[in-house]
């Protein structure tokens, strides 16, 4: 539970409001770039500002506010220049910076004009646009690993979501939701709809999942150098398979969830970005890598797709793991009141991430730079967001170590699992589900480790 007063501090993100600046000292993902190869000019709405992100006809990016300065009209309706954006009823141009750099048919058309608009640094990294709203200089932007995995396709799924940013992210302090969430509220869900034959097809994850709540002896969570990461604890005396530690996808602060792994068949960060207090622009960044050997299909621009929260009549659509997620947050209202909730033993992980939060709010209102701002120049090295860096990573594929086959049914795409989540809406799920069943073929190919050794001592 929280004070009134430390819930306002950890969910409102608008301008001067404590978690409104520490979100201002962050690169925030706010667009899928192919967004913009549609249509170079698009509204976006982000920590409670109204902007216009644009491309311009050389290629350069920019984010400006959403009213033309001379007799406010929507410049989301602007004209891309060669220097900027045009507004569409006098013309005036403006820059990168936000300056009026031109107003046609006025007495000195290219006289400095006093007032500028509200403007924002931004750059593509991943077929993703990111955007930096606070003081500058801007920091680094983090080359996080799943936006330059070599060797790997991608796609990115986007939602707006009617709840406060906080609720999503809380999800990944939550471990324990997938045992109702995605076990037994998916296997309700398809008993109801009539899904029977879907049913048959999901056994193997519906039954993982629920026997996950099995046993349970302890929740534990603790920091990482990006975040924090959380554990589910499992005891054979309390009625699990064996004694298990299970490790869960890991926070990196302070809006990205991290699953999979670097080079894994499957892996995504999902961005929880405050559009403003209560609505968060969900993007689902996903990467389907390769290992050395077995080749991606050559991918110009990451596309992008909006998997469906609702049916034609708005009813939910709720037979899917990301829909099924969306449910849980935006159902706790638009900004939950934490003074009203009651905890329990497996919400320790999410006391870890409001404590996270609030230390780091607290460094920048020291004038501090909090987790994950780096100041080592334009960009970073490759950061591992979930902490697993491979141990030979050079950055070239060809030092790349097979992961160790796991369970995970999202490598097993081909054999129909693909279902099971937004991916199923993709645009490139047919290349997945190829992908897949190569890197199957390759790794089934592979020497055992036993063979290996025999070859090696014969040589
Ligand atoms: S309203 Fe934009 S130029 Fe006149
Ligand atoms: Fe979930």
């Amino acid at each position: 539970m929280l004070s009134v007063e430390m819930n306002e501090r950890l969910t409102r993100v608008g301008k001067g409001t404590p978690c409104g600046e520490l979100m201002r000292r962050y690169w925030i993902p706010i667009a899928p770039y192919a967004q913009l190869l549609e249509n170079p000019v698009k509204a976006v709405r982000i920590l409670g500002e109204d902007l216009v992100l644009y491309k311009t006809t050389k290629g350069a990016l920019g984010l400006i506010g959403q009213r033309c300065m001379h007799r406010l009209v929507d410049l989301q309706y602007g004209i891309p220049d060669e220097e900027g954006l045009r507004c569409p009823y006098h013309g005036w141009l403006y820059g990168e910076t936000g300056e009026c750099v031109e107003r046609p048919m006025e007495a000195s058309p290219r006289a400095k004009f006093p007032r500028k608009l509200p403007a924002y640094p931004v750059r593509e990294m991943g077929g993703l646009v990111f955007a930096y709203m606070g003081p500058l200089p801007a920091p680094a932007l983090p080359q996080w690993d799943h936006f330059v995995w070599p060797n790997a396709i991608r796609q990115i799924a986007v939602n707006v979501l009617n709840c406060n940013w906080l609720q999503c992210q809380e999800n990944t302090g939550d471990p324990a939701h997938s045992v109702y969430t995605h076990g037994y509220f998916f296997k309700y869900i398809l008993e109801r709809e009539g899904g029977a034959e879907r049913m048959e097809s999901q056994t193997h994850t519906l039954h993982a999942r629920t026997k996950w709540g099995i046993g349970i002896k302890d929740v534990t969570a603790n920091t990482t150098q990006y975040g924090f990461e959380k554990f589910i604890h499992f005891s054979q005396e309390l009625g699990a398979e064996k004694d298990l530690v299970r490790r869960h996808s890991t926070v990196v602060f302070p809006f990205y969830t991290s699953t999979g792994g670097p080079g894994s068949p499957r892996s995504d960060y999902q961005a929880r970005v405050p559009i403003d207090d209560e609505h968060t622009l969900h993007i689902t960044y996903q990467v389907y890598a390769a290992p050395p050997g077995v080749s991606v299909p050559e991918q110009n621009v990451v596309p992008w797709y909006e998997p469906p929260l609702h049916d034609e009549k708005g009813k939910p659509i709720l037979d899917y793991v990301l829909a099924q997620d969306a449910l849980v947050w935006w159902s706790q209202g638009a900004i939950v009141d934490r003074s009203k909730e009651a905890l329990g033993r497996t919400d320790v992980p999410i006391i870890l991430l409001r404590k996270q939060l609030d230390e780091n709010i607290t460094l920048v209102e020291q004038g501090k730079d909090p987790l994950n701002v780096f100041r080592t120049g334009e960009t970073t090295e490759v950061l591992f967001g979930a902490g697993k860096e491979p141990k030979d990573w050079t950055g070239d594929p060809a030092t790349y170590r097979p992961p160790v086959i796991g369970q995970d049914y999202r490598r097993m795409y081909h054999k129909g699992f693909a279902i099971d989540d937004a991916d199923r809406y993709g645009p490139i799920l047919e290349q997945i589900k190829d992908l897949h069943r190569r890197i199957e073929e390759a790794e089934l190919a592979r020497p055992k480790p036993q063979e290996k050794e025999g070859a090696l001592t014969q040589a």
